[in-house]
């Protein structure tokens, strides 16, 4: 994972595939998390996307022959895993297109430091999910990089793909109501008695690190415009709405000056073609001030937001319930 770069996670890159060792290895001790999965968009368009009319359109203007195989294509729609020095496509968006590949990792956060759940003291325990994060594992902790892979495949930072290809520029997404319906799946805890909806205090760190990677990406997005087309038009207005939600973020939790500085680093640098260098400088500006953010507060104290977050009725899909 590299910080700061817009396709973070999302774009599979080779060393990705080559640790990545599928849902099925998940699927030995977290089943229910599977299951919840299965029920979702990301395990479904692994089948359905490459026969869809409209895809084929798409691949068409692209030059892609075979979905499947093209990483055009693959990065965001599948998980690819290496296997005989070639990249397959072996599932969706899985477990690891959001909580990073887990070849390094997968031994490290399930081992107890090798003893057993009730021998492993506090301090191993802590030693331990250090060791996973330093090995790349992507945690519920990690809002900010959790935030960073959905946004990466949800804003299609791609600018043929969009003007060429007729893809949309994006969904009309935001980090509360999608992650709450279909996609969620907080089951290990109750031990797969339930799957238990973000705490108010998670919802609100969830929705103002969702906004600020918005728009972050949204502004390496129009960095990357070259052309007065579809493309350059959808990123620039969703980094402006994007910054004009923050605006009312920032004036309903003024004791969170860092939402403050997100707002002015949106405004650093013109939404326009050409302009690289410096809406770059403005996007890595927002990510060091939602790093603080991630470091400083835990939603707490922003109960301000609550009447901005989407309510239930807004989430996206419907949330698996577990078997009783
Ligand atoms: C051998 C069993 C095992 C396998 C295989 C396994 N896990 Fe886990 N996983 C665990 C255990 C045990 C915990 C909880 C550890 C604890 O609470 O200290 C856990 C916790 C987690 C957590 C929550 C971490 C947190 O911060 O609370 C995530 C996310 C996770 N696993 C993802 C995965 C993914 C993705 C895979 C496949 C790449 C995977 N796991 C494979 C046993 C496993
Ligand atoms: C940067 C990530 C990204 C890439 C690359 C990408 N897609 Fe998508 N695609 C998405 C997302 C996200 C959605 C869901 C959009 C929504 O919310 O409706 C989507 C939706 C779709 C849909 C259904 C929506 C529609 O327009 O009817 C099709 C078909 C599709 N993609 C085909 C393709 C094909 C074919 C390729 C390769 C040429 C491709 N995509 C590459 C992210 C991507
Ligand atoms: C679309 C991205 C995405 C995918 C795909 C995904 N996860 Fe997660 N996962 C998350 C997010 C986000 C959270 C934190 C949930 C929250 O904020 O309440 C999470 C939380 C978890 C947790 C801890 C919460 C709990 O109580 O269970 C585990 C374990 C886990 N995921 C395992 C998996 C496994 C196994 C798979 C594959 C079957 C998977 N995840 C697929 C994004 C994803
Ligand atoms: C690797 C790229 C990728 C990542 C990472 C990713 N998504 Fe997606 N997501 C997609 C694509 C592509 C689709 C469209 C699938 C289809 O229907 O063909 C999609 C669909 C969805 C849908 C269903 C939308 C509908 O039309 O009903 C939800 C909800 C969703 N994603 C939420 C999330 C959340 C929340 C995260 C992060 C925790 C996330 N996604 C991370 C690529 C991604």
């Amino acid at each position: 994972m590299i910080f700061g770069c817009a396709t973070v996670g999302a774009i599979a890159s080779e060393s990705e595939s080559a640790k990545t060792v599928g849902p099925n290895a998940c699927a030995e001790c977290h089943k229910q998390e599977v299951e919840a999965w299965k029920g979702s968009h990301h395990f479904k368009t692994f089948r359905d996307m490459p026969r869809d009319t409209k895809a084929n359109e798409i691949a068409d203007k692209m030059g892609v022959r075979r979905i499947k195989y093209d990483s055009l294509c693959a990065s965001c729609h599948f998980t690819l895993q290496q296997k005989n020095n070639r990249e397959e496509p072996i599932a969706g968006i899985s477990c690891e297109s959001c909580h990073s590949a887990g070849q390094d990792w997968i031994k490290v956060h399930s081992g107890f430091s090798g003893k057993t759940i009730l021998f492993e003291s506090k301090a191993e325990a802590k030693e331990r999910w250090k060791l996973a994060d330093s090995k790349g594992m992507i945690r519920p902790r990690s809002v900010y990089q959790l935030a960073k892979n959905c946004y990466g495949c949800h804003v299609v930072p791609q600018e043929e793909l969009v003007n060429k290809g007729g893809h949309k520029a994006g969904s009309a997404f935001e980090l509360v109501s999608w992650s709450q319906g279909e996609v969620r799946h907080n089951t290990w805890h109750s031990k797969g008695r339930e799957n238990v909806a973000a705490s108010a205090a998670r919802a609100r760190m969830l929705y103002l690190v969702g906004l600020g990677v918005e728009l972050e990406t949204a502004l390496r997005g129009i960095g990357k415009a070259t052309a007065r087309k579809a493309y350059a038009f959808e990123m620039a207005k969703r980094a402006d709405k994007a910054r004009k939600q923050l605006a009312e973020v920032a004036k309903a939790a003024p004791g969170v000056p860092e939402i403050a500085e997100i707002v002015k680093f949106g405004h650093a640098a013109g939404l326009k073609l050409n302009n690289e260098r410096r809406l770059t400088a403005a996007a890595d500006g927002v990510s060091q001030q939602l790093i603080l953010i991630t470091e400083k507060y835990d939603g707490t104290a922003l109960a301000a937001l609550d009447s901005m977050i989407p309510g239930p009725d807004k989430y996206k899909g419907v949330a698996r319930k577990p078997p009783n």
